[in-house]
């Protein structure tokens, strides 16, 4: 190899035109290596961690690995005119994305900026995308429920305002129409919702919006999506912009909910990131951190303080499991971070119980004190009937004589499976919830056959709204059962009108 003397003249030339520069290398740092949406430099000898970098192209990073000789750095937004030699420059700031009312409707990328062709968002207001979460004494226990409107939910796993819920389950098997379901539901209720779609199709992100455009969510409803063509570091900060948008309504008071679908690629972004960085791999190949990844997420979803506006932000975290598997890694280090899990069942999918939820392994560790009264009261034996019917379900399969108490045991948990079946998007207010509960537990479907007990359901509904709504006024007021004698007349009346269909 020969060195050429003029070439190397040209380049001490070009140095020395730089020299009034003021290249400061503490500040700017040149890139030294480029590629699948990573970069290193060399200088930036002052760059923090999680700083914001700007390229010479104008594309913006994220410093992550702060090392001897160079820094490690995410880029975000276009890599591909990145060049090794150009500069990147220090901003002194946490990156931020712009938050506000006028984010609400919107659709936009985990930078902020809209995909919805809607035009420009105008707000002054930003928030960094990591913050500290509220600590103890910024926080008061979770007392107020959020309504889901299924019944399956509301009753066996309830949901507080500020509490952390897992939803997790294989492919298919209903997550994400649990996710719009529930913020179809927040109409009216004052919450503002935001929905992370993390590396979905963007097909399936647009359908989710029509849905939502379709039943008026869109009015309290940010989407931010960072869909499967991005690269990578898009998808690992996109939970944590839709947070930063949270937290804003959250520090003024108002309730939010926030759902992420799902955590499971952004773990998978995370861990093309770190081996990328050159982090060594754990298990299943995850960085050691990959717990942190998701800990500090969820905990800045909390019940905050009446001192502090009492607001607060549930979050709904999606995981998907493999061939139902609870026990990976993933699953179990989130299963641990939240305060509860709804587990849903591919078996269960496919056999038309629909939502698909395991009363068995889903739980609710906090969202039970949160339920009004009258929840309280019909929901408390429906676990115990649902648990018992399963049991003797199987046994019931030998088709041997069984006793009569074994008999209404399953006739009751077969009406029960069957009532807590709900169409897609067809949402119920706490008090009918509480109305077909009340009369499933008090006996009043046991005379019902169980293919009609969802014309049963609805055409209760109906009945009580127009002869009976004092009653379910009572609920709606007190967030207690009305007089129960009125209750169970009111049922019988019901009944007696009710024509079962001939087979
Ligand atoms: N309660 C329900 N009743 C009837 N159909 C339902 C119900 N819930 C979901 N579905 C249907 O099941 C299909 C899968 O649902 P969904 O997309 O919500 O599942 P998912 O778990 O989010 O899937 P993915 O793994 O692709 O994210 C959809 O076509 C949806 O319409
Ligand atoms: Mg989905």
């Amino acid at each position: 190899m020969s060195i050429k003397a003029e070439e190397i003249s040209a380049l001490i030339k070009q140095q020395l035109e730089k020299y009034d520069d003021k290249l400061n290398v503490d500040e700017v740092g040149t890139v030294t290596y480029v590629g699948d949406g990573i970069a290193r430099a060399h200088g930036l000898n002052n760059v923090l961690s999680s700083e914001l970098l700007e390229f010479s192209n104008g594309s913006y990073g994220i410093a992550q690995n702060l090392e001897a000789n160079d820094v490690g750095i995410i880029i975000l937004g276009k890599f591909d005119d990145i060049r090794e030699g150009d500069q990147v420059k220090r901003t002194g700031r946490i990156m931020e994305v712009p938050v506000g009312d006028a984010m609400i409707g919107r659709v936009v990328n985990p930078l902020g900026q809209p995909v919805d062709g809607l035009g420009e968002i105008k707000t002054d207001k930003t928030r960094p995308i990591e913050s500290k979460a509220p600590g103890v004494m910024d926080r008061q226990s979770v007392n107020q429920p959020l309504q889901t409107g299924i019944k399956a939910i509301d009753a066996l796993v309830p949901i507080g305002r500020g509490q952390r819920e897992l939803i997790i389950g294989d492919r298919k098997t209903g997550k994400t129409a649990l996710a719009l379901d529930t913020i179809i539901n927040q109409k009216g209720q004052d919450v503002i919702c935001i929905y992370v779609a993390i590396g979905q199709k963007e097909s399936t992100v647009k359908n989710s919006v029509e849905t939502l455009k379709r039943y008026g969510a869109m009015d309290y409803t940010i989407v931010v999506e960072a869909g499967p063509s991005e690269p990578a570091p898009m998808l690992y900060i996109a939970p944590y912009a839709g947070t930063a948008m949270g937290e804003e309504f959250m520090y003024n008071g108002k309730d939010v909910l926030i759902v992420f679908d799902d955590l499971s690629k952004q773990a998978v972004a995370y861990r093309e990131i770190s081996l990328l960085l050159r982090r060594p791999p754990g298990r299943e190949a995850y960085p050691g951190d990959v717990f942190y990844l998701h800990s500090r997420l969820l905990e800045r979803s909390a019940k905050l303080s009446d001192k502090l506006g009492g607001g607060s932000m549930t979050a709904l975290p999606f995981i998907q499991t493999q061939a139902g598997d609870i026990s990976a890694y993933i699953p179990t280090n989130v299963i641990s971070i939240t305060d509860g899990q709804i587990f849903l069942e591919a078996d269960l999918f496919f056999a038309g119980t629909r939502p698909a939820i395991n009363a068995g392994e889903s739980v609710s560790r906090v969202g039970g004190s949160a339920q009004i009264k009258a929840m309280k009261k019909v929901a408390g034996t429906l676990r115990m009937d649902l648990a018992s019917y399963r049991e003797l379900e199987s046994f019931a399969q030998f088709g041997s004589d069984l006793d009569q108490a074994t008999q209404a045991k399953l006739s009751r948990g077969r009406r029960t499976v069957e009532v807590l079946k709900q169409p897609l998007h067809k949402t119920l207010s706490v008090e009918d919830e509480v109305l077909i509960l009340y009369a499933l537990t008090h006996g009043f479907l046991d005379s019902i056959p169980v293919p009609d007990i969802q014309r049963y359901e609805l055409e209760l509904y109906d009945y009580f709204a127009s002869n009976y709504d004092d009653l379910l006024d009572v609920i709606r007021k007190t967030g207690d059962l009305p007089d129960e004698d009125k209750l169970k007349e009111a049922l019988k009346n019901f009944n007696e009108g009710f024509s079962i269909s001939k087979k």
